[in-house]
């Protein structure tokens, strides 16, 4: 037997105990790392197509035996479709057709918080996997993480402000506005962004950020593990130590040195974090950054790779999974 024929048993849904079983005496051609998984991307997040040809995964993230693909013919011949939130919820929107090949896992993939997501009661029952920045997902996909060992060179520059925030999406029912506008009242901030008329090209933030000690890494809305990039980004890799507003402090402390950021919760009042700023000497400073010398930061922000994380966690899933309350699930509620 032709290893093609058993690529297309395969792809017709017979799972590998069987089809070892049917032709054990060709075992020694199959082993689990050659059975590539494919991945349907349904939509492209933010209708934004990457270019996924050749080897994508194995190339740009030397993840093995991993295909992705944007062409929905292929539907019949994934092992899982990915769906990103947003596009869902698009007029005009579809959903695949065809009944549903209870062997094929449908993930659902989202990196904003439950504030921002909408209309996720409608899904219930549809999805077997999640993809979040939630660490409880099936697929977790950081914002950043710390990678022990790994050494990099962080910026130096020279530090002529105190504090600065960049901020384009700035509503008053926002947790974070209402502590800026106690904060403001102790401390200047040097506010970039949208918000402020003073928009920042990509490439400027990092740099102008990293002439300051400190940056406001205030997230949108506070939910368990929504810890974006204003912390991985403009924070550590910028070279400012983070003030963060977001989830507990202990929340944090699951993936970063309690030693490594200032909460705003550590602090009685806005008035006190203000005055503890301000007071900053030298050599405490420098201890906030004593995690470099044991880890470096990896920063993920391509969806290709999110995509290509699907592969290597596929084989570790359940596959008789449902979430029959996405909702639920997402905003905690069950
Ligand atoms: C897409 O990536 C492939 C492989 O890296 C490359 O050869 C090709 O030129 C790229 N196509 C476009 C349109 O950038
Ligand atoms: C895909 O498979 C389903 C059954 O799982 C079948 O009804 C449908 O016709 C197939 N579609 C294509 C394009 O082969
Ligand atoms: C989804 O499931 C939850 C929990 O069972 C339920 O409260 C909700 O009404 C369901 N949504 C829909 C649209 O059926
Ligand atoms: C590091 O600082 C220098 C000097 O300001 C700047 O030119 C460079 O872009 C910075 N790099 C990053 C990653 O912030
Ligand atoms: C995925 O969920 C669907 C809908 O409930 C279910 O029919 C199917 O068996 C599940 N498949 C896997 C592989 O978990």
């Amino acid at each position: 037997m032709a290893l093609g024929t058993i690529f297309v048993l395969l792809s017709l849904g017979w799972n590998i105990q069987s089809v070892l079983f049917t032709f054990g005496s060709e075992q020694a051609l199959i082993t689990s790392h050659d059975i590539t998984t494919t991945v349907l991307i349904w939509h492209w997040p933010f209708h934004y197509p990457l270019n996924i040809s050749g080897d994508v995964c194995l190339d740009l993230y030397n993840i093995k035996n991993c295909r992705l693909t944007d062409n929905r013919d292929m539907l019949n011949f994934s092992d899982v479709v990915v769906f990103h939130h947003r596009e869902l919820n698009k007029k005009g929107q579809s959903m695949p057709t065809d009944s549903r090949n209870p062997e094929q896992v449908w993930v659902w993939a989202t990196l904003e918080s439950p504030s921002n997501t909408k209309n996720l009661g409608k899904w219930n029952n549809t999805f077997n996997w999640t993809l979040t920045y939630r660490e409880d997902s099936d697929i977790f996909v950081p914002y950043g993480q710390l990678v022990p060992k790994l050494h990099m060179q962080f910026n130096t520059s020279a530090k002529t402000g105190l504090l600065t925030w960049a901020v384009s999406n700035y509503h008053r029912t926002q947790e974070r506005v209402k502590f800026f506008k106690d904060f403001s009242n102790y401390l200047n901030v040097d506010v970039y962004g949208k918000a402020r008329n003073k928009p920042l090209c990509s490439s400027c933030l990092l740099p102008t950020i990293s002439h300051y000690y400190f940056y406001l890494a205030l997230e949108n809305s506070v939910h368990k593990d929504y810890i974006t990039e204003k912390l991985w980004k403009n924070s550590f890799l910028a070279g400012a130590v983070p003030v963060v507003l977001g989830p507990p402090r202990e929340n944090y402390e699951k993936f970063i040195p309690a030693d490594s950021f200032i909460h705003v919760s550590d602090f009685a009042s806005a008035k006190d974090l203000a005055a503890f700023l301000k007071s900053m000497t030298i050599e405490r400073y420098e201890q906030y950054f004593h995690w470099r010398q044991e880890y470096g930061i990896k920063i993920y922000n391509d969806w290709r790779e999110r995509f290509c994380m699907i592969c290597t966690r596929y084989p570790h899933l359940p596959k008789d999974q449902v979430y029959s309350n996405l909702e639920g699930w997402f905003t905690g509620n069950s």
